[in-house]
């Protein structure tokens, strides 16, 4: 255990957890989030003018997405001595105001608080095939551990459900293929047209397709980021899923996301999200046989080994805090 930093305001601690939340992964990095800084709270909202309408018409990956962002905030206020409460979708008349996060006391700042906000300043996405060294078992027990106490389960794709997903995956790829809508929204927040502090510049995507058995989301377009000479073999592919699904459910998947990602970050692994196979009714159908009906399939992501020699030339931008947050005037 180690000696506590020294405290904050709360205003300034929700400030800070704010801020660090924009770190968080996002679908097409939207970042589709918006916070608003009160003297006793911290409100998470969706920014549906970064939606997503012909990808995510359902709005299930913007709630993951801002789930992540959640989980970022509780993590940076952890780090910072504080317990948390976080109430989800705490007014049901307004859809979009998905979370409040209230400080409730202290807590002792543990290692493992630290080691999470450490991973909140490096984790990324990594598109590049994975090293040759497989997922240890005990790292895998650790993220599904660390998914269940988000109340998310964590399942490791046997090598035959690994044939399945790549059946799956192709799929997807056709149908988004055949949807313009579609297409448009990836050539928008991938192209040179993309929003200012959003969307993937040419540096985080593989410049040909990678050699892998589960193809990777095509972008449309090649970027610059060379994938070397890996391949997906010693790969490990998990699902996250659970009962519901609905809105609650999309967002507690979101934290359980972060949770897993920034566990994963600090072991040493790299992680890819897949999330055409669940964007899409058929695919997602498809999702739910291959888990055996045991729940609804959240998100599909890939954990490998990350390549020790060589770390990502690029990475993806962020929004300004000023246009992510809005500091009540009360707490100014
Ligand atoms: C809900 C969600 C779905 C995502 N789906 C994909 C995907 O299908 N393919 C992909 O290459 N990246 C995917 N990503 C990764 C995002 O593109 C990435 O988080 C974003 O560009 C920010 O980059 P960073 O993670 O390196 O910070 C997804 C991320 C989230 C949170």
């Amino acid at each position: 255990m180690n000696t506590s930093p020294p405290r904050r305001p709360p205003t300034a601690a929700y400030a800070d957890a704010a801020e660090a939340a924009g770190r968080a992964p996002s679908i097409h990095n939207t970042q589709p989030w918006h916070w608003q800084i009160h003297p006793d709270r911290l409100d998470l909202y969706a920014d549906t003018s970064r939606a997503l309408p012909g990808t995510d018409p359902d709005q299930r990956m913007l709630l993951v997405s801002c789930g992540a962002a959640l989980h970022h905030a509780q993590v940076a206020l952890h780090a910072q001595g504080y317990d948390t409460a976080v109430r989800p979708l705490p007014e049901p008349d307004r859809p979009e105001h998905l979370a409040t996060v209230t400080i409730t006391g202290d807590v002792p700042v543990t290692a493992q608080a630290m080691r999470l906000a450490r991973s909140l300043r490096l984790r990324h996405t990594d598109r590049r095939p994975t090293v040759d060294s497989p997922v240890s078992a005990e790292q895998f027990e650790e993220l599904r551990r660390i998914a269940a106490a988000v109340g998310v389960h964590l399942h490791r794709l046997t090598p035959d459900q690994v044939t399945d997903l790549v059946v799956a995956v192709s799929h997807a790829e056709d149908a988004d293929a055949a949807e313009p809508a579609r297409q448009a929204e990836t050539h928008l927040w991938t192209g040179p047209s993309r929003p200012a502090g959003t969307g993937l510049p040419p540096e985080v995507i593989p410049d040909r397709r990678p050699e892998t058995d589960v193809g990777e989301r095509d972008f449309g377009a090649h970027g610059t980021l060379q994938p070397g000479g890996g391949h997906d073999k010693a790969a490990t592919y998990v699902v996250l899923f659970g009962a519901d699904d609905d809105r609650a459910a999309w967002l507690r998947a979101g934290q359980a996301l972060s949770a897993v990602w920034l566990q994963a970050t600090a072991q040493g692994l790299a992680v890819l999200p897949y999330s055409q196979v669940i964007e899409i009714d058929g695919t997602r159908a498809m999702m739910r046989r291959i888990l055996s009906h045991l729940g609804q399939a959240y998100l599909v992501l890939r954990l490998g080994v990350a390549d020790p020699e060589h770390a990502l030339p690029g990475h993806t931008p962020r929004l300004p805090f000023e246009q992510t947050a809005t500091v009540d005037q009360a707490a100014r």
